[in-house]
C-alpha cells in the first residue's frame, strides 16, 4: 500500500478520535469525515508501520447520522473533528467510546450515565489565533495557516474581537489569545510578540471592545485595563488571568461541578482536598468544613487566593506537584477531588491519594484512557460506583468524565 493509492471501501466503525475505520488489503486505514455504513472512495495520504490514513475523495451514500457542516473551514482546520455527526450521534459516539475503554481496561461492569450537554455552537470562552500572512487556525497537523472570518465554536465576543484583529496591522505578533467571560461578556486579549510592537496602536484599536490587553514576550505585561476578567460558575465568582486554566465551556462547567458536588455528598462536616485545583474553582464551588487545594501553576494559585476572598470562603492553597505536596500534608481528608490533565494521575499522586484513605474520591477526567488506567489501581481500595459524562467540547471527539469512588 502506498501514498496516493485509491480504494473503494465501506466504513466499519469509528476509532476513539472519531475517524472511520476501513479495512483495505487486511490493513486498517483511518479516514476522517466518514461514518459507519458509508461507502467511500479513499486516497491514501499516510503509510507507516504505526498506521495508515486516507482521505475521502467520493462518498457514495450518506449515513442517517450525517449532518451538513456549516463551517467553511471544517475540512482543513485542526480544531473540530466530528462536526459532520448529528449532535445526538456525537453523544452516542462519546458514550460508547468511554464504555468501550472502561470495559477493556477496568474489566468491571460500571454504570455510565448518558452524556449531559448544552449548546453545540459558540460555546468556547478561549481561542488561540495564529498570525502569519493573516490570522486564524493551523491546518490539521501542520503550521499552515487558514485565514478565518469566524469560528462556529467560539463565543460571539471572541468572534467580534477577531473581526477587529483582522483589520489590524499585526506585525511582530505571533499569536493572539482571546478569552471571554460568559457572565458579563468582558474580553481579555493577549498578544504573543516576537519583536517591537506599538502598544498605543494595539490599545487604541481594541479598547472600546475589550476590558484587558496584555503583551507576552518572556512574561506577561498588562498594557490596558483590568488585570483579570471575571466569570461565574453557579453563584461563585472566579477571576481569570492570562495564564490560568479555566474550563472553556462555562455553562457545562456548572453542570460538571454540580455533579462533583453531588458525588462528594454532604460536606458540612468534611475536610475536602481539591488536587490539581487550578484557580480553586471546584473546591470553592463544592464547599466543605475545610478546603485545601494543590496546583502546580503559580499564577493559578495566585488567582485561587483571590477567588477565596471574592467568595468569602476560607481555603488553603498550596503551589507544587500534587504528589509531592500531598506527601508532606497532614492527610486528614474525608473527600478527595482530583482533576488532573490528560496524562492522568502520576504514580506518586495516586499512591498518596490512596494513603489518605478518604471515604470518597471524585475523579474528574478529560481522557478516558488515563482514567481507566488509574481506576484499575483505585479498584483495589475503592468501589467504582458510577461515571457521568459531560460534553464540554461539542464538535470535537473530547469528553469529560466524573467518576465516584467509595472506600471499600
Ligand atoms: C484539567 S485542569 C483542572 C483545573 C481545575 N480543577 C478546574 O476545574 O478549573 C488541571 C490542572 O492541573 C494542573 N497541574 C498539572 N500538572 C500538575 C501537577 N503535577 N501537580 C499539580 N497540578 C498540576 C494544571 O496547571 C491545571 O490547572
Amino acid at each position: 500500500m502506498e501514498v496516493g493509492n485509491i480504494y473503494d471501501c465501506v466504513v466499519d466503525r469509528l476509532n476513539h478520535q472519531g475517524k472511520g475505520i476501513c479495512v483495505v488489503d487486511s490493513r486498517v486505514v483511518f479516514v476522517s469525515d466518514c461514518l459507519p455504513g458509508e461507502c467511500v472512495k479513499i486516497k491514501i495520504d499516510h503509510v507507516s508501520k504505526k498506521f495508515v490514513s486516507g482521505k475521502v475523495i467520493e462518498r457514495l451514500n450518506d449515513s442517517s447520522s450525517r449532518v451538513g457542516v456549516k463551517c467553511p473551514y471544517y475540512s482543513s482546520c485542526g480544531g473540530c473533528d466530528i462536526m459532520h455527526m448529528s449532535y445526538s450521534f456525537q453523544h452516542d459516539f462519546k458514550f460508547n467510546k468511554v464504555k468501550d475503554i472502561i470495559k477493556k481496561f477496568v474489566h468491571e461492569d460500571i454504570k455510565i450515565n448518558e452524556v449531559s450537554c448544552d449548546e453545540q455552537f459558540y460555546y468556547r470562552n478561549k481561542a488561540t489565533f495564529h498570525v502569519k500572512e493573516g490570522i486564524g487556525f493551523y491546518k490539521d497537523k501542520t503550521y499552515d495557516l487558514i485565514n478565518i472570518d469566524k469560528c462556529m465554536i467560539c463565543s460571539n465576543e471572541i468572534n467580534n474581537v477577531l473581526n477587529i484583529l483582522k483589520k489590524m496591522d499585526l506585525s511582530n505578533i505571533e499569536s493572539v489569545v482571546v478569552r471571554s467571560s460568559y457572565f458579563d461578556k468582558s474580553v481579555m486579549v493577549i498578544f504573543s510578540v516576537v519583536g517591537g510592537v506599538d502598544e498605543n496602536y494595539l490599545v487604541d484599536s481594541l479598547k472600546d471592545n475589550v476590558c484587558s490587553i496584555y503583551i507576552k514576550k518572556d512574561k506577561y505585561k498588562l498594557i490596558y485595563g483590568n488585570e483579570y476578567i471575571i466569570d461565574m460558575i453557579g453563584d461563585k465568582k472566579f477571576v481569570i488571568s492570562p495564564d490560568s486554566f479555566f474550563q472553556v465551556n462555562t455553562p457545562m462547567a456548572y453542570k460538571l461541578y454540580s455533579k462533583v458536588k453531588e458525588y462528594a455528598g454532604n460536606l458540612d462536616n468534611s475536610n475536602v482536598l481539591d488536587l490539581y485545583c487550578g484557580t480553586g474553582t471546584i473546591g470553592l464551588f463544592v464547599g466543605g468544613k475545610a478546603i485545601v487545594g494543590v496546583e502546580i501553576n503559580e499564577s493559578a494559585i495566585h488567582d485561587a487566593n483571590i477567588n477565596k476572598e471574592l467568595n468569602g470562603i476560607d481555603a488553603k492553597f498550596y503551589c507544587g506537584d500534587s504528589g509531592k505536596v500531598l506527601k508532606k500534608l497532614d492527610k486528614n481528608f474525608d473527600v478527595v477531588i482530583v482533576d488532573p490533565p490528560r496524562s492522568g494521575l502520576s504514580e506518586l499522586s495516586i499512591n498518596e491519594v490512596i494513603s489518605v484513605g478518604a471515604k470518597r474520591v471524585v475523579y474528574v477526567s478529560c481522557d478516558p484512557v488515563t482514567l481507566a488506567r488509574d481506576l484499575n489501581i483505585f479498584k483495589n481500595y475503592y468501589d467504582i460506583k458510577e461515571i457521568s459524562l459531560f460534553d464540554l467540547f461539542p464538535n470535537t471527539h473530547h469528553v469529560e468524565s466524573v467518576c465516584l469512588l467509595v472506600k471499600k
